[in-house]
């Protein structure tokens, strides 16, 4: 893996994956959360949009990833203090850990209970886990605690990114912004 020691910003694809996938979780929270909390005609249409979209954010985590390995990131402020540095890469090494494992979760819950992994366009999906009502009941539950995690952690991701915007000024969240 490079340092990125050079640079002071992450390059334009990671800048751009960043926000489309920003984007993206932040509405499968949400899609989420009123799959769970409706019974009307709505709930096939947020399931599918909702499985789909989190397929597409598996592959481009995964992307993601790769990418960072290459192209690295740029250096956190010197002046900043350790525990802040450690808690800035904890939290996006768990922001990473949880884009890849939510879509796996989602796709072997449903594999669990032998439902059908139809996504938009007909696409169908194999099964990644054996039929099981117990871990059918367990995956339920993992999705679901860790949805509300990751909820926690972006929310706190985001404090972060406007403390170092708004009160240090210290060129990390420029580091993640869009333009030239
Ligand atoms: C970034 C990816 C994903 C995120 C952030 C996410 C998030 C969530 C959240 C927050 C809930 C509501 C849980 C609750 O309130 O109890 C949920 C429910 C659900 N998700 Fe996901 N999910 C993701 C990917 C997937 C994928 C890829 C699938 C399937 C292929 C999937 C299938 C489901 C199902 C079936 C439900 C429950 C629906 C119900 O019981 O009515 N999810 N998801
Ligand atoms: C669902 C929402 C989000 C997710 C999953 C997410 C995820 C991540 C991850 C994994 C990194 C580390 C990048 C790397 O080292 O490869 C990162 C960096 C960053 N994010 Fe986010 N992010 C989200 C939303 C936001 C928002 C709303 C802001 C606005 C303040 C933001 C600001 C930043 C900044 C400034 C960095 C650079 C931090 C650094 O260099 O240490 N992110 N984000």
């Amino acid at each position: 893996m490079t340092d990125g020691s050079k640079r002071i910003r992450f390059t334009a694809v990671q800048r751009l994956l960043h926000w489309l996938m920003a984007i993206g979780i932040l509405s499968m929270l949400f899609i989420g959360v009123a799959l769970v909390s409706t019974i009307g005609r709505q709930y096939v249409a947020l399931l599918v949009t909702h499985k789909t979209l989190g397929i597409i954010l598996l592959i481009l985590a995964l992307v993601r990833l790769a990418i960072r390995f290459i192209s690295g990131a740029p250096p956190l402020p010197a002046d900043l203090p350790e525990p802040m540095k450690l808690a800035a890469r904890l939290s996006h090494v768990g922001l990473y850990i949880l884009m890849i494992s939510m879509p796996l979760i989602g796709w072997a819950m449903l594999s669990a209970a032998a439902y059908p992994i139809v996504l938009v366009g007909g696409v169908r999906l194999p099964a990644i886990a054996p039929q099981n009502s117990t871990l059918h009941a367990w995956l339920w539950d993992a999705h679901s605690y860790l949805g509300f995690a990751f909820f926690a952690l972006v929310l706190m991701h985001l404090a972060a990114g406007l403390f170092h915007g708004l009160v240090r000024r210290d060129g990390v969240l420029q580091s993640m912004l869009p333009g030239r």
